[in-house]
């Protein structure tokens, strides 16, 4: 199978990736990389996402975060650049979501669940407070 890795900053609207799939493929697969990012910045990237898929039905950003149980309770996060990156809970995420919805062309759906996982397993502490949060947000009608 022939793959092309398309190196881009996903806070630049210009970007190759931009440029060379927008609006064109069915799947979006996006892992463990929206706990960078502030929340202005996380809708920015969300919808940057969601404008990569093609405009039908079936078409999705899938992925996982790591979402805490409850984000009020959430360790203190360390800024990047001066920035302080957003944690979830899952009332946050579909908050976000919500407002990605907002403004499209079509139904979308958000789907959730937790993933298991050895990690966590393997550190009750953190199992106790977070956890893996898959999520896809579907083009359903
Ligand atoms: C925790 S790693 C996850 C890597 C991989 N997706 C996985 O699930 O194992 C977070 C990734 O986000 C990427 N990343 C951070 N800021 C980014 C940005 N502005 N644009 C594109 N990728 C970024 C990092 O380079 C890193 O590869």
């Amino acid at each position: 199978m022939k793959v092309e890795f398309i190196e881009s900053d996903l806070l630049d609207g210009q970007s190759k990736l931009v440029a060379t799939l927008a609006e064109s493929v069915d799947i979006v697969y996006a892992a463990l990389v929206f706990h960078h990012f502030t929340w202005e910045q996380q809708l920015e990237v969300a919808r940057r996402l969601v404008g990569l898929l093609q405009s039908r039905l079936g078409s999705v950003v899938v992925g996982r975060i790591v979402a805490y149980r409850d984000r009020t309770g959430a360790p203190e996060r360390a800024s990047i650049q001066g920035l302080t990156p957003f944690s979830h809970d899952l009332d946050s995420w579909k908050k976000l979501w919500g407002m990605v919805h907002e403004g499209l062309e079509g139904q979308y759906g958000l789907e959730t669940w937790e993933q298991t996982d050895r990690w966590f397993e393997e550190r009750p502490a953190w199992r106790d407070i977070s956890y893996y949060l898959c999520f896809s947000f579907r083009r359903v009608r």
